[in-house]
């Protein structure tokens, strides 16, 4: 089916609402980064305005010209540093730069000869056609592929008043969320008692947690805990990956997978589900993964617990709602990720999936996000590709990118570039993937109500057994009991933790 301008436009304010004006995004990707704050970034309320006018235009060449723009927005909130000296990088002069800026030519193995061009992936761009989703998702069809799977729900639409409101965090009070604060207690976990960080200005204004190493916050020093999943464990695979969605260009995306017969990983946001729960559908019947990115993509280690509750708890339910099954991983906006929000996720069923960190000024984060904000240039996003890839061939395992299908640009740059520019890389040739395939698992381990769970340990029980979460007695007896010391705890969380990671130090990747 066809999405009408209508829906597309009846959406976007929200979409703008939630991701660019109260800058909290922009923000916290600073933060994410360890790098100084820049500007606060333009509105980008004119980027979707006339969804109907198509501007692909073809390009012949296999070598794509990209200018960096040395301009003082761009500097500093880029992933990598900015005219860094990669191999793949040579000459200077450039056919699609403007005269203005200098350029730099950065020579991918192949493009989409309907990429469209680098000059027109910009902030406030006339927008392109969004293409029609493809035509997997029929209501109560079984899901074939994935065994046990319940049939595909039957939704006509999805009511407002089941679900909180979107895009800012969801109430505490709701008996679903009481619920699942219940359920997190029941399973005995041990929630450190780390108070809720500052969710704006980044590890400066956070020293103390900043320089707290049992927190293990990836924010602000990359730390991660072994039941983190990083990268993948083979050369040159490729878990793909794309966040914050599904969004009006998530169907172009779709149908350029679709046509190089590729499978990713979408990390869905459950207020953007509510609107497009029909691409979804899509996306699951095509046989991607669907995994959790919260309800309102607020930094997760900046709530309190029950919030951290409402909002994995409320992306959890709408997916359930829309799809029939319960994704097992999840995402942390911003890579926001402490030990208490990994307790809590890991007791709510949800294994973290980060993306990969090889050192703190390389992390295999594209930075596309930001081109429809101004802060960064698509030719900074396909350099930063282009060293992502440079490091990405030099490792002994596979690795995981961050890149995101909620804006138009960063789909462009997806389909146009860094895709063909991956899939034309031969000796050897990536192998890309969904983050579960990637891992040498079934997509039946992906959903709670497909996972057989004796290859694949639920979450929660995998990360007991591995010491990275402690339990109070045992689960059983904190339920019959009903003094689970979870959640509201005042127990000797602290110090179990201090030494938690103390033992588990070596587990730890630290700068
Ligand atoms: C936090 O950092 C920002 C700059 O990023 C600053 O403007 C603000 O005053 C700081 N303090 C607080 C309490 O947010
Ligand atoms: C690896 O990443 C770093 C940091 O972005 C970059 O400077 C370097 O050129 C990359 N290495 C390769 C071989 O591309
Ligand atoms: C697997 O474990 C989950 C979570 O503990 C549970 O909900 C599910 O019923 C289990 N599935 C099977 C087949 O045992």
């Amino acid at each position: 089916m066809r999405l009408s301008t209508n829906t597309l436009l009846a959406v976007l304010p929200v979409f703008v609402a939630a991701h660019a004006d109260h800058h909290l995004h922009a923000r916290a990707q600073q933060h994410a980064r360890q790098v100084p704050a820049a500007a606060p970034p333009p509105p980008v309320a004119s980027a979707a305005g006339s969804s109907s006018q198509a501007n692909v235009v073809g390009t012949t060449s296999s070598q794509v010209a990209a200018s960096q723009s040395s301009s003082p927005a761009v500097a500093g909130t880029s992933t990598l540093p900015a005219g860094s000296s990669a191999a793949s990088v040579a000459g200077t002069t450039s056919s699609v730069s403007s005269a203005a800026v200098p350029s730099l030519t950065v020579q991918l193995q192949a493009t989409n000869p309907t990429a469209v061009p680098l000059a027109s992936i910009i902030p406030g761009q006339v927008s392109a056609a969004t293409h029609p989703l493809p035509s997997t998702a029929v209501a109560g069809s079984v899901p074939t592929f994935l065994s046990n799977a319940p049939p595909l729900p039957t939704i006509t639409g999805l009511l407002a008043a089941n679900y909180p409101p979107p895009d800012r965090p969801a109430p505490t009070d709701s008996p679903e969320v009481q619920q699942w604060i219940k359920e997190v207690q029941d399973t005995g976990v041990v929630i450190p008692q780390f108070s809720p960080t500052n969710g704006i200005g980044g590890c400066a204004n956070n020293t103390a947690a900043a320089s707290d190493a049992s927190r293990c916050w990836w924010t602000c020093g990359g730390c991660t805990r072994s039941t983190d999943i990083t990268e993948c464990p083979t050369a040159m695979d490729w878990g793909l990956t794309y966040d914050d969605g599904p969004a009006f260009y998530t169907p172009n995306l779709l149908e350029y997978l679709d046509q190089e017969q590729l499978k990713a990983t979408f990390f869905v946001v459950g207020s953007r589900v509510f609107y497009n729960w029909n691409m979804l559908q899509s996306q699951y019947m095509g046989q991607h993964q669907i995994a959790v990115h919260t309800w309102s993509h607020f930094p997760l280690t900046s709530l309190t617990n029950e919030q951290i509750i409402a909002e994995l708890g409320w992306s959890r339910k709408i997916i359930k709602d829309v799809l029939g099954v319960t994704p097992n991983m999840m995402r942390p906006p911003y890579g926001d990720i402490d030990d208490r929000v990994r307790a809590i996720s890991l007791a709510m069923g949800l294994t973290p999936v980060m993306w990969t960190r090889i050192s703190p000024l390389a992390t295999f984060d594209t930075d596309d996000f930001n081109i429809a904000n101004g802060q960064t240039s698509v030719q900074q996003v396909i350099q930063n590709w282009e060293n992502i890839i440079g490091n990405a061939t030099t490792r002994n395992s596979g690795f995981i990118v961050l890149e995101h299908d909620l804006f138009e640009q960063s789909v462009e740059v997806a389909t146009g570039y860094i895709l063909p520019d991956a899939l034309g890389h031969k000796n050897p040739p990536f192998k890309i993937q969904p983050v579960i395939h990637c891992l040498n698992k079934d997509m039946t381990d992906a959903y709670i109500e497909t996972n057989n769970n004796k290859t694949n340990p639920p979450a929660f029980q995998a990360a007991v057994s591995a010491g990275i979460v402690t339990v109070t007695g045992t689960a059983a007896g904190a339920k019959s009991t009903g003094k689970s010391a979870a959640v509201t705890s005042k127990s000797t969380a602290g110090s179990l933790w201090s030494l938690a990671g103390l033992a588990l130090g070596g587990l730890m990747t630290l700068p």
